[in-house]
């Protein structure tokens, strides 16, 4: 089934953090992003799916259509599986709602999450992040905080797409952190310690 996804699991050692669900890059994989996890929110549980499209061999979450531009029936029932996959995996682990730890493609499906299924999500750290879609009805986000960490260098995602993806999520009454980086694309020591920080205000 679509909503079965290959993934990890690992357990919560200290009890009350909120779960980490982890969304990987493009050519990324279940393991990629666990020592991140384990890095940001020590002790607490990580459940970190597989991106189920293939681009070239390389994992992702959605299809593209070209670097930036998004197949957005796709993207669209990927969300949905995924939201579907996060539900059966809380029920059957008595998991607290998550918060996601995504990374580019990662970052752009769980934004997407956001926007599709509020509530589903305590909240988002998004790294590298761009608008995934924008939605007809600005859904209600109240009670979800999200921190975005974007690259002033970044040559994928433009300074204008991920201010708009801040103000879409601020708009809809999430709590917003934006703070932009001296990096490009891929992640730095900042990305780290500022996940962690932020995940210790939550
Ligand atoms: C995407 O396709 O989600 C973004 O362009 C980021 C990437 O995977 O390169």
């Amino acid at each position: 089934m679509a909503t079965d996804f290959v993934h990890r699991f690992v357990p919560a050692t200290v009890p009350g953090r909120a779960p980490l669900l982890l969304l990987h890059g493009t050519g990324g994989n279940e393991n990629d992003l666990l020592p991140l996890g384990a890095a940001v929110a020590p002790g607490a549980a990580l459940l970190s799916p597989r991106g189920q499209v293939l681009e070239n061999g390389m994992p992702r979450f959605f299809r593209r259509l070209s670097e930036g531009v998004f197949d957005a029936e796709d993207l669209r029932h990927r969300t949905d599986d995924l939201a579907a996959f996060i539900g059966k995996a809380r029920d059957s682990r008595a998991l607290a709602a998550p918060v996601a730890l995504g990374f580019s493609n990662g970052a752009n499906i769980a934004a997407s999450l956001l926007l599709r299924h509020p509530g589903l999500l305590r909240g988002a750290i998004l790294l590298r992040a761009m608008v995934p879609f924008r939605p007809d009805d600005t859904p209600r986000l109240d009670g979800t905080a999200a921190l975005l960490l974007s690259g002033r260098a970044d040559p994928i995602v433009p300074a204008a797409n991920s201010d708009m993806l801040a103000e879409l999520l601020a708009q809809a009454g999430a709590t917003v952190t934006h703070r932009r980086l001296p990096v490009g694309h891929g992640l730095s020591q900042a990305d780290v310690t500022l996940a962690r920080e932020w995940l210790a205000t939550l």
